[in-house]
């Protein structure tokens, strides 16, 4: 069965085809092309603009569609089913997808599934042979999102812990923007941490000893802003392109780093030791980063279970995750109608209400 995939619930648009074997085939899916069109737009803003988002959406999408059934040497009468993003995500860009989604399941004479972009991004590493086992523990972090689920099967979330604020990836956008680093602004804070020493200016680590599973990311924010503007801060100002300040810079991005990933270590790990984990997964573009991914591979290890982590390309947003969720659904028989509406809201989205146990 081969699924097109679509993605514009923020501000990718993305198109992919993942060809998945019969049921009780055992063949893993496989991804045959994954297209992501970057909508440059929202540079200039430091920030992703709704408006723009669904603007270029519209005008990208067709082209995406069209070079990810290129890149996958099939044509449009080759796809057996359609997934589509409907929840969460900027209700517009949302709109984009989801209508284009039916248009092409009316007129290709196809089924059509709408997709949670949460669930994608948990189970993306079964793409790339990931086996979970269940209860599985999870983290999904990115520029909108910061939750730890408890994955009882595929198809039964919990959530355990979520941000009382901001989300992990919207601070380390805020951090690069603080830093003149650019927008979004996650990678680069990574790639200059790398060469700084995280102790010269120690950031605090929010709610790291809270006892519960949540994590807030404001105080780290208004503390980064402190002492980029600050006294300390002051050759950023005054020589911004000397050498001094160029290790300042990858000093603060170091102890941002550490001060933004461990606190979710941390709570990784309780939630696994409380609820059994049997396995771990980490999902959103926030999972391409090194710490995490170091972090993540040190606690499987310590647990002794398996750790996922899928590769950058689908960590961040795209369509093949959506292709793979909207896929297993469809193999069950699953369809949607074209009364399908999108979703925008986590809470509203339907993820974790039906029989999840706590
Ligand atoms: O999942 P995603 O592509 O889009 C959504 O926000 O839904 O995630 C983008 C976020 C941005 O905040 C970006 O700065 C962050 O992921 N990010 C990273 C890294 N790569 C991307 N944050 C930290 N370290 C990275 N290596
Ligand atoms: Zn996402």
């Amino acid at each position: 069965m081969i699924v097109l995939g679509i993605e514009t619930s923020c501000d990718d648009t993305a198109a992919a085809i993942v060809e998945h074997g019969a049921p009780g085939s055992g063949a893993p899916p496989r991804l045959r092309s994954n297209v992501v069109a970057a909508q440059d737009v929202h540079r200039e803003f430091g920030g992703v603009v709704p408006e723009l988002a669904s603007r270029a959406h519209l005008e990208l999408l067709p082209g995406a569609v069209e070079s990810a059934l290129a890149r996958a040497d099939i044509g449009f009468a080759d796809v057996d089913g359609i997934a589509v993003t409907r929840a969460p995500g900027l209700l517009g860009a949302l709109l984009v997808g989801v209508s284009y989604a039916k248009g092409l399941a009316v007129a290709l004479e196809r089924p059509f599934v709408g997709v949670n972009h949460i669930e994608a991004h948990l189970l993306a590493p079964l793409l790339e042979g990931a086996v979970f086992e269940f209860p599985a523990v999870g983290a999904v972090v990115s520029g909108g999102h910061s939750e730890i689920f408890v994955v009882h099967a595929i198809g039964s979330y919990a959530i355990v812990g979520t941000t009382r604020d901001d989300a992990i990836g919207e601070a380390f956008d805020k951090a690069a923007k603080l830093l003149g680093l650019g927008f979004p602004g996650g990678p680069v804070v990574d790639r200059l941490a790398a060469e700084g020493d995280p102790k010269r200016h120690p950031l605090p680590r929010g709610m790291i000893g809270s006892g519960d599973l949540d994590l807030s990311y404001s105080g780290l924010k208004a503390a980064t802003r402190r002492l980029v503007e600050g006294p300390a801060g002051a050759i950023l100002r005054d020589a911004p392109e000397s050498e001094e300040a160029a290790q300042l810079r990858a000093d603060i991005c170091a102890s941002f780093q550490v001060a933004a990933v461990d606190p979710l270590l941390s709570k990784l790990e309780t939630a696994a030791r409380r609820h059994g984990a049997r396995s771990l997964v980490v999902g959103g573009g926030v999972a391409s980063n090194s710490r995490l991914r170091d972090g993540l591979a040190a606690l499987g290890a310590r647990l002794g279970i398996p750790a996922y982590r899928p590769s950058p390309a689908l960590c961040a947003d795209n369509a093949a995750m959506i292709a793979l969720v909207g896929g297993l659904r469809l193999l069950r028989g699953e369809r949607d109608g074209l009364d399908l509406e999108p979703v925008p809201g986590l809470d509203e989205s339907g993820l974790v209400s039906t029989g999840a146990p706590a």
